[in-house]
């Protein structure tokens, strides 16, 4: 499984990354499971370069600009640099700051031109009643790989994160048979997308809410390939107890 720990702004200061970065690397010696951190830019520079542990790093975002005068953007060759092997591209979180299904197709080809493995984040804002969501995510998906070439397409990794479920609790989170029911959808959409019998290999992740209390349920019942991880992942106890309970499901 993969486990992507999404630290968004959380953290802040080098002490805090330090003990992140050293407990992931402690569990990731004992697991099987692969860890990726997505800590903020400056904080992924001064742990991500020369990394020889089984720990892997992504950017949480990358810039539209293939650089030059741009001040204050971060490319997608500056990460690679920088010692990242992934890059998250359309959370809901930079989708909101701006990120149309358009712009998140164009930092796909910038993520591929340099060497990263995209993470593509969909998920619909609500849940209606006649399964417009399903038309929604078919969309992000398809609009986002439309202008990849056939071995890109089987590449991506998605993850799929409902809006309402994020930054909420483990009982706010999705259940297992709704979660089964759009990893099987999601995965019908990439075999449309993915030739051949590269769809099969396609990864598909969860992300929302996932905490201590809900993790072996949805891993146990679904057909996800992994979890994308918020606010769970930035306390050192809550994200061993997380990978130590994926460990036991595997
Ligand atoms: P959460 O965030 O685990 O805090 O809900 C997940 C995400 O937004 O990636």
């Amino acid at each position: 499984m993969l486990i992507v720990a999404n630290w968004k702004a959380y953290v802040e200061d080098f002490a805090k990354a330090k003990k992140l970065v050293a407990t992931s690397k402690r569990l990731a010696l004992k697991s099987r499971d692969t860890i990726i951190l997505a800590p903020p830019a400056p904080l992924m520079g001064a742990f991500a370069a020369n990394n020889k542990s089984r720990v892997a790093f992504a950017a949480q975002d990358v810039s539209l600009t293939t650089g030059g005068a741009k001040t204050g953007e971060a490319t997608a060759a500056a990460f690679a640099a920088a010692g990242a092997s992934y890059a998250l591209i359309g959370h809901s979180e930079r989708r909101a700051a701006g990120d149309t299904n358009a712009l998140v197709t164009e930092k796909l080809t910038r993520v591929f031109a340099h060497g990263l493995i995209p993470i593509l984040c969909v998920g619909e804002h609500e849940r209606d009643g006649d399964g417009r969501y399903l038309a929604f995510i078919r969309e992000e998906i398809t609009t986002a790989l439309a202008p990849l070439t056939p071995k890109e397409r089987a590449k991506v990794i998605v993850a799929y994160e409902p809006l309402w479920a994020i930054g909420k609790t483990a009982d706010a989170a999705i259940g297992p048979n709704d979660l089964a029911e759009m990893t099987l959808y999601i995965r019908k959409v990439l075999a449309e997308l993915v030739p051949g019998k590269s769809a099969s290999h396609s990864l598909v992740l969860y992300g929302g809410s996932v905490e201590p209390g809900n993790i072996r349920a949805l891993a146990a019942s679904t057909s996800v390939d992994g979890f994308l991880i918020g606010h769970a992942s930035v306390d050192p106890v809550a994200f061993s107890i997380l990978v130590k309970q994926l460990e036991r499901q595997s």
